[in-house]
């Protein structure tokens, strides 16, 4: 809030989108006048009556199925549509003012469906309320629309199907504002991550321990069977997604080198930590490297730096920032001094 409030946002354009909101915090909402914000359960409307009676609410709602996502946010956030009404009754005897409603699909959603039957359950909301004399004037549909580069084309169909959604629940006499918070999108595709090969192993039929528990299959017609990298960024660091959601993952280490015919060996990407769980990629092939090397991963805009822990005091990553020339003029065609680029 501090941050966009220095960057001179006008308070009634910031979203307070946590549904469980700290005390201290909502007292600071209160004193900026940041009064819109989520909630999804009766406790938050009594917290909210207490320290902020004035704000403006928005009720958030429970995602209507189990859409694959890559983050699901369903235990922890949203109010199923069976205890909606309650809900709005509280509000309204508390005197508070609900004036929206906002879904949260899940992040990394990429079925379009998730959004269809989310508008279509934000319309009920919008009926209930009327039906208790609440006029909802704000739909937020939240986000979870995914960012790498590789899907425009998912993103091209999503937003199709939401628009398609949003002119048959939402008519434009409503004037019902529509928001969106889409985190990943916004910035997926917007970074590339390079990692410096730090350490590296080369484990042979003769290593001591190459128990096949410990390590991932071999190739047992090569002398070299496996090569371990330890690069200087891990999973307490840019890669937490890793622990985390695993099993959601779809990490691709590229390397400079450009020769695609190149042997490529089995390699596992350790991070540099004295930890055993730091482990980027178990089981991936790739040409042989060497310490000093780069290794990078393309989409590492999102929940990637942000995570960072300061365990076993390795450092952040350095950031650059790249703009191509063209896109540099397009933004700021009234720099023509060759400096300014
Ligand atoms: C309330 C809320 N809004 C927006 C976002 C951004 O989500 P995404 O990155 O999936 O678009 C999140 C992420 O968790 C969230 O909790």
């Amino acid at each position: 809030m501090l941050r966009l409030l220095n960057l001179g946002v006008n308070p009634s354009r910031i979203i307070y989108a946590n549904t469980i909101k700290q005390p201290s915090m909502l007292q600071y909402a209160a004193k900026h006048n940041i009064s819109l914000m989520t909630f999804d359960s009766e406790s938050e409307l009594h917290k909210i009556k207490t320290i902020y009676p004035d704000a403006n609410l928005i009720l958030r709602t429970l995602p209507a199925g189990d859409y694959k996502c890559k983050i699901d946010l369903r235990q922890k956030f949203g109010c199923p549509l069976s205890k909606i009404r309650h809900l709005l009754q509280t509000a309204i005897e508390l005197g508070l003012n609900v004036i929206g409603t906002s879904f949260h699909v899940g992040s990394g959603c990429h079925d379009g469906n998730a959004y269809i039957a989310s508008i279509r359950q934000a319309r009920s909301v919008f009926n209930m309320a009327a039906e208790l004399g609440i006029n909802m004037k704000l739909l937020n549909i939240g986000g979870g629309y995914p960012g790498e580069s590789s899907s425009t084309e998912t993103f091209i169909k999503i937003a199709e199907a939401v628009n398609e959604q949003l002119d048959k629940d939402f008519a434009v006499e409503d004037e019902v504002e529509i928001i969106a918070e889409p985190g990943s999108y916004m910035v997926s595709s917007s970074s590339v991550l390079a990692v410096n090969i730090i350490g590296k192993r080369i484990l042979s039929k003769t290593d001591l321990y190459n128990e096949e528990d410990i390590m991932p299959t071999v190739d047992s017609e090569s002398e070299t069977k496996h090569v371990m990298y330890y690069v200087n960024d891990g999973v307490y660091g840019s890669f937490t997604d890793v622990i985390i959601v695993p099993e959601n993952l779809d990490l691709d280490v590229h390397t400079l080198k450009c020769n695609k015919d190149e042997d490529r060996y089995e390699s596992t990407v350790w991070g540099p930590t004295c930890c055993g769980f730091d482990c980027i990629i178990k089981s991936t092939k790739l040409p042989m490297s060497e310490v000093g090397d780069w290794f990078y991963f393309r989409d590492m805009g999102a929940y990637t730096t942000v995570f960072i822990c300061s365990f076993n005091g390795m450092p952040s990553p350095r950031k650059a920032f790249v703009c191509s020339e063209d896109r540099w003029r397009a933004i700021y065609p009234e720099e023509t001094n060759e400096k300014s680029l």
